[in-house]
């Protein structure tokens, strides 16, 4: 039995009080925080960099787990981890060298994980398995919050989960975008572990009966 995990996006918080944003996913019981790194050119949308992660750091202990939504996202890994993350996924459309990257993430002692965004098929990340902790498949077209789920990508987390069967692999599942109270039920059953969710947490008028509802044992 293993509980899924619900990572609130503060893409979707307000941007004049991340302070705020954290201690409202402290206090709701979320056990991680999803930070989306936009760079207007991986994808057409700009967000923050490592100076927020170790601001807000200093704020929660919370388990940060920071998206890489940049191009060569290598070259940043080690500002990432400096500033506090505990996971930093990037996509392997943005590097072409992720087998060498999941494992210096790793080195640096953070979890590892790589993105796919929907046009890209979940076959391509065969090879990369067995070097990942987590494998985030987005269920929108990245770039902004409060977009609606592709149902399609679900196909995609189902084929997922019989590869890591398959393999006798263990990785997390996460699947980012368009997931609220309606969808997420639909995300799990396919094999997600892990519910990114940004617009239905942060519109949530009870984030705590929010979180209860989502973040429950898997059967
Ligand atoms: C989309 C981001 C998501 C986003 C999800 O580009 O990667 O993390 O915050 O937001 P919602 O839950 O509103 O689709
Ligand atoms: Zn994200």
């Amino acid at each position: 039995m293993n509980k899924i995990i619900v990572s609130p996006s503060i893409l979707s918080a307000d941007h004049a009080n991340f302070e705020k944003a954290v201690q409202e996913v402290d206090a709701c019981g979320a056990s991680w925080l999803h930070m989306d790194i936009m760079d207007g050119s991986f994808v057409p949308n700009l967000t923050f960099g490592p100076q927020l992660v170790r601001a807000l750091r200093k704020k929660s202990k919370v388990f940060f787990d920071v998206h890489l939504m940049i191009v060569q996202p290598s070259r940043l890994i080690h500002e990432f981890a400096d500033a506090g993350a505990d996971a930093i996924t990037f996509h392997y459309e943005a590097e072409v060298h992720s087998q060498k990257f999941l494992a210096e993430i790793h080195s640096l002692g953070l979890k590892a994980g790589i993105a796919i965004v929907p046009s890209t098929p979940v076959s391509i990340l065969e090879e990369v398995l067995p070097f990942i902790d987590l494998a985030l498949i987005m269920t929108v077209n990245p770039g902004f919050g409060g977009q609606e789920l592709i149902h399609e990508c679900l196909e995609k987390v189902k084929k997922l989960a019989k590869m890591r069967k398959d393999a006798g692999l263990n990785f997390k599942i996460s699947v980012d975008g368009g997931i609220n109270e309606a969808t997420a039920g639909k995300a799990t059953e396919a094999g997600a572990d892990i519910l990114v969710i940004g617009s239905a947490f942060f519109n949530s008028s009870d984030k705590r009966a929010f979180v209860d509802l989502l973040q429950v044992d898997r059967a």
